[in-house]
């Protein structure tokens, strides 16, 4: 039931502050004032010693729900004090890669039954590994195999591309890096003002939905392009993974999403009058590094379009020349899950008026069930 909306994809969007809600319901402990706050993930409790022993964790997905990982092992870095790496799930399996049973292996899967996934899933299970499921599926089959692990609780997603798992799937890790990393007098502060801003995202994302008719007239002026390249770093070089994925995936416009740090690597090459690049520049760590990218963009004539925390385009954007999206800004672990919306919208928007299918894109299914 699409409801008010005219495509599942636009309605999955628009729904992100509800659903969002319902992935943090019972799990949010706020305390009173003599008590901490703290996340509470029912289906972790009893493995989290386990966890916080392992020797690493290793994340393990495809798709959007790679990026979702993506987007989470800063935080999860910096909380656990396990080190995290990453794996596409076909890689891994295509190597054979390292697993080992001191290892915590987590499974990201939006609908469960992603073949690639469960093949890896069923990989590390083999080589011992304690093997940890994030699925927005109960009784899927990741949800099966899987020793342990969390349901996104997100409702169902019916749109082909994923806008409402994305988003529930990187509340549910940073949930869990608070759960594994203990609560320690030197990272209270920290912790407390991650449970302060997820109680508080719902009401940050319906903000930033408020962009949809601004994202509307970005799309007008992006329908013909051939290419769109999005730049990201630390915390958001996922946000430009992922929303370089909405874009080609729904809107079949070619789009690349770039690590900044490696621009002068090769994409600079790329850069000219003529080709769109947005360039996520919120407020975090890497700010300042990503204000000298806009520079060096904007001496070789890039046309940019840059997303900025709210009050900062008249200091991130000197001159005209330049697009701006403001949006609000939260703690720097989850602006992934606010910087990831405007984008969402654009790719809808950009379908739409291309004339495109929304919610079912060329040679797409829902869930990739064959190799
Ligand atoms: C559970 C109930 C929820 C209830 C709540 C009350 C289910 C599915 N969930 O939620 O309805 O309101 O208790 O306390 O009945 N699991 C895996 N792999 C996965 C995902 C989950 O093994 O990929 C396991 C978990 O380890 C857990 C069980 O499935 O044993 C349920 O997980 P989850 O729904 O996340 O647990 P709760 O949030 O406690
Ligand atoms: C993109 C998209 C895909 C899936 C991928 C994994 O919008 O939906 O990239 O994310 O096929 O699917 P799940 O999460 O079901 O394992």
């Amino acid at each position: 039931n699409k409801g008010n909306y005219e495509h599942y994809m636009q309605k999955e969007i628009h729904e992100q502050p509800e659903s969002l809600t319902t992935t943090m319901r019972g799990r949010l402990i706020r305390g009173g004032s003599c008590k901490a706050k703290s996340v509470l993930l029912g289906g972790l409790k009893d493995h989290l010693k386990t966890i916080r022993r392992s020797r690493r964790i290793v994340f393990v997905g495809c798709g959007t729900s790679y990026n979702a990982a993506l987007a989470s092992r800063p935080i999860l870095e910096e909380l656990s004090d396990v080190p995290v790496t990453m794996e596409v799930a076909s890689d891994l399996l295509d190597r054979q890669g390292p697993i080992y049973r001191e290892d915590t292996a987590v499974f990201v899967s939006q609908s469960g039954e992603t073949a690639d996934t469960l093949n890896a899933l069923e990989y590390a299970s083999e080589n011992g590994a304690l093997c940890v499921g994030i699925t927005n599926t109960v009784g899927s089959a990741i949800a099966r195999h899987t020793h342990c692990g969390v349901h996104i609780n997100a409702g169902a997603e019916i749109g082909v591309a994923s806008t409402k798992a994305y988003t529930s799937q990187i509340v549910v890790m940073a949930m869990l890096a608070l759960a594994i990393g203990g609560d320690t007098i030197s990272n209270r502060a920290r912790r407390e003002a991650i449970i302060d801003g997820l109680c508080d995202l719902p009401n940050k994302v319906r903000e930033v939905l408020k962009l949809d008719a601004e994202m509307k007239e970005l799309a007008k002026l992006l329908i013909a392009e051939q290419s769109l390249l999005v730049f990201g770093r630390g915390y958001n070089y996922a946000t430009a993974l992922e929303g370089a994925l909405k874009v080609k995936e729904v809107a079949l416009m070619h789009s690349e999403g770039i690590l900044a740090g490696e621009m002068k690597h090769g994409p600079l090459a790329l850069v000219d009058e003529n080709l769109p690049i947005v360039v996520i520049a919120t407020r975090d760590a890497c700010f300042s590094k990503q204000q000298s990218v806009i520079q060096q963009l904007h001496a070789r004539k890039g046309r940019l379009i840059v997303m900025c925390s709210k009050g900062d385009a008249a200091s991130v954007c000197p001159g005209d020349s330049y697009r701006v999206i403001e949006v609000p800004i939260v703690e720097d672990c989850l602006q992934p899950v606010i910087n990831i919306v405007p984008l969402q919208l654009l790719a809808y928007h950009l379908t739409v008026l291309r004339g495109y299918n929304v919610d079912q894109p060329r040679n797409l299914a829902k869930s990739v069930t064959t190799q």
